[in-house]
């Protein structure tokens, strides 16, 4: 594992994007895999500045998001296919067909989980996964539970992550209360995983994903085992471990 320590939010993005682009440019025809929320946002924010001044393109890459709510459409502003579009894809300089999110909206959801899977195994794995934390250890929306959920899923999402993504939601808009999410099999056989990490409301989950027990109550905490690590995280997200 690799920590690449920033003192900022702004610094762990400047960073984390520089990865990315490393990526890109080591493999132009990457697989991407991308998380949506709030960490994400600096990270998209430098790579679409890079793509506008010519020195970065997305153009050979493909993209695999995480996870989409489940009873949310493409077209619906609180869909993870939508934030997408608006912070990144229209941005930059992907091809056509180039983005793949989960349909939350299909109405088979098993088919639609084999899909996914199976779309990740033909594009030959991820490269490089992007994750942010959930304040309760999450990745993806892969949630403490009794065991480690290997393939692509249908999620009841917790109380805790209801309550940490409804500030994304303006009063009487319906908030979701489950999702379509990646299992853990393709984030961990992903070639590079990158853990971009802020604030003092993730310091105890980074803490107990890097040092604590390897266990499916706090779903980050399975990265310990991957062999190539990187962990951006800004000053308050140590806070713990500093401790
Ligand atoms: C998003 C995702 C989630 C978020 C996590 C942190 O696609 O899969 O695991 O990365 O909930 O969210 P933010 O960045 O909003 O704190």
């Amino acid at each position: 594992m690799t920590i690449i320590r920033a003192h900022d939010y702004a610094e762990m993005s400047a960073k984390a994007a520089e990865l990315i682009t490393a990526q890109l440019l080591l493999k132009p025809d990457c697989v991407l895999g991308l998380a949506t929320g709030s960490t994400p946002l600096g990270i998209y924010d430098a790579l679409a500045r890079k793509v506008a001044a010519g020195s970065l393109s997305f153009a050979r890459a493909r993209s695999i998001n995480l996870d989409e709510y489940v009873g949310l459409s493409a077209s619906d502003r609180q869909s993870y296919a939508y934030f997408m579009r608006e912070n990144l894809f229209k941005k930059v300089d992907f091809a056509d067909g180039a983005n793949n999110i989960p349909n939350g909206v299909s109405t088979d959801v098993d088919a639609e989980c084999a899909r996914y899977d199976s779309l990740v195994e033909r594009l030959g794995g991820i490269d490089l996964q992007l994750l942010g934390l959930g304040p309760n250890g999450h990745i993806g929306f892969n949630e403490p539970s009794d065991a480690f959920e290997p393939n692509t899923h249908l999620v009841e999402l917790t109380e805790n992550t209801i309550a940490a993504n409804a500030r994304f939601f303006g009063e009487g808009e319906h908030q979701p209360t489950r999702a379509l999410t990646i299992g853990v099999r393709a984030i961990m056989q992903a070639k590079t995983v990158l853990l971009a990490v802020s604030g003092e409301a993730k310091a105890n989950a980074l803490r107990g994903a890097l040092f604590g027990p390897i266990t499916p109550r706090l779903p980050a905490s399975i990265l310990q085992l991957h062999p190539r690590l990187f962990v951006v995280a800004d000053d308050a997200a140590m806070s713990a471990i500093d401790r």
